[in-house]
């Protein structure tokens, strides 16, 4: 009886602790990135096959020109070391285009970091926007934006592209437990040398590059 009791008890407390891990990764705008150093090649290395996926799939609805099945969507991983942080996304986009002379208006990714997380209504130093064409063209915006930060891979394939990303970041004091905003954006032409879709991971506006309040968070684990 005993036995089984003590079995009843560890089946529940385990089940807790699952279901509170479901609900941490279904948490809206929270990502998590692990530790971690990929080698920036636009290949899924082992490294990148334990971290979680965020889903880069909402429209901005007053600039969707496009059925909305048809739009560009990704899921984006991270990683972090001591002076950076990767990204990984797995673009589909059944289009591909860099026709139009804006570079957000080619099909690209995009991320926004707000290093210090002040969530300023402008862009401060800490803040930047990097960007980054499904042909491997870098480009970005922003007080704290300089190209050199930034080192890009990009693949294509059936189903759209692949880029992966690595941000050299400011503070040279990254660890577990430091928390940065953040917010990812795919840009979607379906060849009319316009863009006909954005999609985000959390944001509904089309700001982010104005303003960092909006943003999201990832935590260092
Ligand atoms: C926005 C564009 C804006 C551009 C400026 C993009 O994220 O979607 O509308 O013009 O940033 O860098």
């Amino acid at each position: 009886m005993i036995r089984f009791l003590y079995a009843y008890l560890v089946i529940s407390v385990a089940a807790v602790a699952w279901a509170q891990n479901q609900n941490a990764k279904l948490l809206k705008g929270v990502a998590v990135a692990k530790k971690g150093t990929p080698a920036v090649d636009a290949k899924i290395d082992e490294v990148w096959k334990s971290c979680p996926k965020y889903m880069v799939n909402q429209p901005i609805a007053d600039l969707l020109e496009i059925d909305p099945k048809d739009m560009a969507t990704a899921t984006v991983r991270l990683l972090w070391d001591d002076r950076h942080l990767y990204a990984l996304w797995v673009v589909k986009d059944s289009a591909l285009s860099a026709d139009s002379s804006d570079d957000w208006a080619q099909d690209s990714v995009e991320l926004f970091l707000d290093q210090q997380q002040d969530q300023s209504t402008t862009y401060d130093t800490d803040d930047a926007q990097y960007r980054v064409n499904y042909e491997g063209k870098i480009s970005g915006q922003g007080t704290g934006y300089d190209e050199v930060d930034i080192k890009a891979a990009t693949t294509k394939n059936k189903k759209g592209y692949i880029v992966e990303m690595a941000i050299r970041t400011q503070a040279a004091d990254m660890k577990v437990g430091t928390v940065m905003g953040i917010e990812f954006q795919v840009n979607d032409d379906h060849g009319s040398a316009q863009r006909d879709a954005i999609t985000k991971w959390f944001h509904t506006k089309d700001d982010s590059w104005q303003d960092t309040s909006t943003f999201g968070t990832v935590h260092l684990k």
